[in-house]
């Protein structure tokens, strides 16, 4: 009865009344220090001497750590062991933590850290740093091997092709700006343990990276997230410093120790959103249909791997989008740079494959004079051997088909479009624009052995229900829909079913959650545990009420079998007299797919999810200014578990999609100093940038494969959404010379400066 019900987040209330607990709002212990970071100033250096005395002599003090201090591995990388948690002889970006100060209070912390950036204390000896995508790509300067996927016979098909295009692009990273920032509390426990309260996606990882770099078998380190103010990604693998530096303290200090990164030292410390470099070719029919393609996508990994090879498969799986590509050829470059470690944000690589097809179609449509609707469409997957990906998963539970003509109808795109047309030919300065774009996003984690989740549920005497389950609550609302799920196996209201803290010492060894897949992975881990005591319960109530097993069913707080009703409670309390366990676990593992990371092939993803957008924008051609005026989304989420958190996911993630293509701008300055470290001079959306027509709409569907009730993930696909306000910006731009046999140059993100920028070179070009 809990399923498919638009129930508000189960911390709503919390949230907005300002009672809902956040790592920092913890009760802090007595005695608790707290921890600032001393960060390199160079992007590229060796240490030639550390002095800490002027820092150690700070009111305050209690204690400067550095790498010497580390008892273990002095590594907090997840894949590759290549991230120092402090850097010791070499630095490899401004920014980078090299000490700890620890002391009784926050402020001083930060005063006696800010010591460390005179000349006297950390003398550094400069290396030449690399700061950009081209010029790591032209040494050939990567930190994983490039990785290829070819199919067909791509460069034979460009030569051979009506039609040919060729061209370069760029677009740019994005900050998560998780509002909630990082941070890590660290208890000392009994024998040498730690408790760590993490704001992390990954508590099992920040778990064994603290084991390991205290030397310590896992099993004494608990780690516990009760709920993130946001994790986008950037809490996946990038909160393991800060909580490997707050237990490292904890562990020498044997005291509670407190590490809450300053807005400005998490933006200069943690990786982002990879921003990319693009190379293509393609060749095309009349129709505009692509006929063979070769893409290279180089993305600024930044100084280390941390989870750039996974992002780079995904980018590769992604360039397809919805598209149909018979003869292709990706390549993906992680190249190093002397930046940040670039990680996990929102569609993880997925965005940065998808988006260059998107602009490539767009450039073809415009070389063609056709609406790049018709050009998208023309391209579309479709049936037999048009449903083969480049990586050879079928594309078997296409709907953008049917989903695509609805959004037509709903957002009247094709009246709109000759109206925008209309309103550019008497308007000299403002240009409309308009367009549509699709997303097909698959959904698993690329590496197998991640797609797996436990669970834990407990029903005490009175019949509350607790559940924890291996994800973690970020807002997306994981701890509502796994709450529904168990409440609707009971037949439960869903105030009887409370979810708790992601606790490493409840479920062991969990995934990240990520990928999208939070839900459905622990959704189905713990309908699995709930399964396991309904069956039992059901056996109490048939022998309770008399009847058939088969015949008990579990409704409205009741248990209803051919002999009468019994109250849930009730129930729960006869079989715990009758000495049946009232407790059980749960395990889900997700079946069918299998990965070749050699030849790039196989069936990455369990299922697709399916989306499309058409947005309409007014860009000032004299200011480079822009509005996004109207946006209509249409999205796939299976059947809904909770159609309000899914509208909200929908919203959020394209809002979001939209910062990334047109406001978020990272600049680094010429000695690799990132100036963009805070909202003064990093602009994410605001409540203003929303349109004032906002059309969200769930498309009717059920998962074809058998989800947790035939759901589908949506945490991340709806970011690609926003595809369309980038290619409307770029249609409002051609408005200015719509006879025009090519596209305006238009890069992103599309902020005034690119816009005008892209608007002068169009001109001048026309
Ligand atoms: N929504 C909110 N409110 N906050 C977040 O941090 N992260 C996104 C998405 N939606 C995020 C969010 C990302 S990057 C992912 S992978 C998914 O949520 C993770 O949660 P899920 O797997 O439960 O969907
Ligand atoms: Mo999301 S980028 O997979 O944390």
């Amino acid at each position: 009865a809990a399923i498919g019900v638009p129930l508000p987040h189960e911390s709503a209330e919390l949230h907005v009344s300002g009672e809902a607990r956040y790592t920092d709002d913890l009760p802090e212990l007595a005695g608790t220090l707290h921890v600032a970071l001393g960060l390199s100033r160079f992007a590229h250096a060796r240490i030639v001497s550390v002095d800490l005395t002027a820092v150690r002599d700070a009111p305050g003090v209690v204690a400067v750590l550095t790498a010497a201090d580390i008892p273990g591995e002095n590594n907090c990388g997840p894949v590759l062991h290549d991230d120092p948690i402090l850097a010791d002889e070499l630095v490899q970006y401004l920014g980078q933590p090299i000490f700890a100060v620890v002391a009784t209070s926050y402020e001083l912390a930060r005063r006696a850290a800010a010591l460390g950036k005179s000349d006297d204390v950390v003398r550094y000896e400069p290396l030449e740093p690399v700061l950009s995508i081209a010029q790591a790509r032209a040494r050939q300067h990567y930190v994983l091997q490039p990785q290829r996927l070819t199919r067909g016979s791509p460069a034979e098909r460009i030569a051979a092709a009506p039609h040919r295009i060729d061209g370069e692009f760029a677009v740019g990273g994005q900050e998560q700006f998780y509002l909630e920032g990082q941070v890590a509390y660290a208890i000392p426990t009994e024998r040498d343990g730690v408790h760590l309260y993490s704001s992390t996606q990954h508590p099992s990882e920040m778990q064994t990276l603290v084991a390991h770099m205290l030397g310590r078998p896992v099993h004494q380190i608990v780690c516990e997230c009760r709920r993130m103010g946001g994790g986008f990604g950037g809490k996946e693998s990038q909160s393991a410093v800060f909580a490997c530096i707050a237990a490292l303290a904890c562990a020498r200090l044997q005291r509670p120790v407190k590490l809450r990164a300053d807005r400005d030292d998490d933006f200069l410390i943690t990786g982002k959103r990879h921003d990319a470099l693009y190379r293509y070719e393609a060749g095309y029919d009349d129709d505009g249909r692509i006929l063979g393609l070769r893409v290279e996508i180089a993305l600024r990994a930044g100084y280390s791997a941390d989870l750039s090879g996974a992002v780079a498969t995904r980018a590769v799986c992604h360039v397809d989008n919805a598209y149909f590509l018979s003869d292709v050829e990706i390549v993906a470059l992680c190249c190093k740079t002397n930046t940040q470690s670039n990680t996990a944000f929102r569609g993880f690589g997925g965005p940065q494959g998808a988006l260059v097809t998107e602009v490539i179609v767009d450039n073809i449509a415009r070389a063609l004079g056709r609406d790049p609707l018709d050009v998208r469409l023309a391209n579309y997957y479709g049936i037999g051997a048009r449903e083969l990906t480049p990586y050879g998963q079928r594309v078997e539970d296409n709907v953008l088909a049917p989903l695509t003509a609805r959004l037509l109808e709903t957002s009247d795109y094709r009246a709109r479009r000759e109206a925008v047309a209309a309103f550019n030919a008497s308007s000299p300065v403002l240009k409309r624009g308009i367009a549509f774009s699709p997303v097909k996003f698959g959904i698993s984690f690329n590496v197998q052995f991640l797609n797996q989740a436990g669970a834990l549920v407990h029903i005490y005497r009175d019949g509350s229900v607790l559940v924890n389950h291996g994800g973690t609550e970020m807002g997306q609302g994981v701890n509502t829909k796994v709450a529904q799920v168990v409440a609707d196996v009971f037949g439960l209201p869903l105030s009887q079913v409370r979810v708790t803290s992601a606790d490493t010492s409840k479920v062991a060894n969990t995934s990240a959650t990520a990928a999208s897949t939070g839900s459905d992975l622990n959704g189905k881990a713990a309908e699995a545990a709930a399964l396991t005591i309904r069956e039992r319960l059901t056996q109490v109530a048939a022998t309770t009420l008399g009847g058939q097993a088969e015949q008990v069913r579990f409704e409205h707080g009741s248990v209803i079998g051919e002999g009468g009703q019994i109250p849930f409670a009730q129930l729960v309390n006869a079989a715990y007299l009758a000495r049946v366990q009232l407790w059980s676990d749960g395990f889900y593992a997700t079946p069918k797919i299998h990965w070749d990371a050699n030849t790039m092939t196989g069936r990455p993803f369990y299922y697709f999810a399916y989306g499309a957008a058409v947005s309409e924008v007014v860009v000032n051609t004299l200011t480079g200014e822009s509005k996004l005026l109207r946006a209509d989304l249409l999205h796939d989420v299976g059947r809904s578990i909770n159609p309000a958190i899914d509208i909200g996911q929908i919203e959020g993630g394209f809002i979001q999609g939209v910062g990334w293509l047109t406001t978020e701008a990272l600049w680094w300055n010429r000695d690799g100093r990132l100036m963009t470290h805070a909202p003064s001079t990093y602009k994410i959306p605001a409540i203003s940038d929303t349109p004032a027509v906002f059309d969200v709409r769930l498309y009717r569907n059920e998962n074809a494969e058998p989800t947790v009730f035939r759901s589908k993930a949506v945490g991340e696909p709806p970011l690609l959404l926003a595809f369309s306000v980038f290619l409307a910006l770029r249609d409002a731009l051609a408005g200015v010379a719509p006879d025009a046999r090519h596209a305006p140059p238009l890069e992103a993100p599309a902020t005034p400066e690119a816009l005008l920028t892209a608007l002068t070179k169009f001109v001048a070009s026309t």
